[in-house]
């Protein structure tokens, strides 16, 4: 979700207000995927590298944060959606920390949309963690050398349990991924558009859906094996 700020400043406003406006195009995304029965949508909110912003910039983050958590909690409930988290949850402030937290108890039950938000997220951040860990497996003789695969760090991501993304979008005119599920991404299909976040509606992401319909996904293989 990128493009708030400099949405602000073509507006004449604050940063934040980017920020702000950034929230409706959130809730329209979240109607939407929910409309086409998308089963997953990760949302990128907070990177491990945002953390660099002005204090005064992360701070305002933080305090939309909480309120868009308070505000939308009972409409994603009504909405069937069900909320997680994935990232470094605990450098996280604690009124985020505590909120967020009821809020994925909250919706824990729900069989629809499921909803992930990155927060102080990177998909390096998440691959050293895992590596922490599988030590520590070793070291405890939990698992032995010879089991670490593939399937294996993905069991030690936070993304444990939820697919691989089939389309992974971005706005606001760059075309990078900057440290989005690096790990998981190794097969997703790339969009970019230069629609600011603030500018994001549902129908844009129709839009990118369409054209992700119209994609052949070989994972390496031939044309000709894939139409079999
Ligand atoms: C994305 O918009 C929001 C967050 C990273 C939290 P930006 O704040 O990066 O907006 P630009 O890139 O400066 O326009
Ligand atoms: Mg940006």
């Amino acid at each position: 979700m990128d493009g708030n700020g400099r949405w602000a400043e073509k507006n004449g406003l604050e940063r934040v207000f980017g920020h702000k406006e950034g929230v409706s195009s959130v809730r329209s995304v979240v109607e939407g995927a929910g409309e086409m029965g998308i089963e997953y949508l990760t949302l990128y909110a907070f990177s491990t590298e945002n953390w660099n912003r002005p204090k005064e910039e992360v701070d305002a983050l933080m305090g939309l944060l909480v309120q868009a958590i308070v505000n939308e909690t009972d409409n994603l409930d009504k909405n069937n959606v069900s909320l997680r988290a994935i990232g470094d949850l605990a450098s996280m402030p604690p009124e985020v920390q505590s909120n967020l937290a009821g809020a994925i108890d909250k919706t824990a039950e729900n069989t629809g949309l499921r909803l992930v938000l990155a927060l102080s997220y990177s998909g390096r951040w998440e691959l050293a963690e895992a590596t922490r860990r599988i030590a520590d497996a070793l070291k405890n003789d939990k698992i032995d050398k010879s089991s670490i695969n593939e399937e294996l760090i993905a069991k030690y991501l936070p993304t444990f349990g939820l697919p691989d993304p089939d389309l992974l979008i971005r706005t606001g005119g760059d075309f990078r991924v900057s440290n989005f599920l690096l790990w998981q991404i190794a097969y997703t299909e790339l969009y970019f558009t230069h629609k600011l976040w603030p500018e994001y509606r549902k129908e844009d992401l129709f839009e990118a859906v369409k054209d992700f319909q119209k994609r052949e996904r070989r994972f390496g293989k031939t044309s000709e094996q894939i139409r079999i």
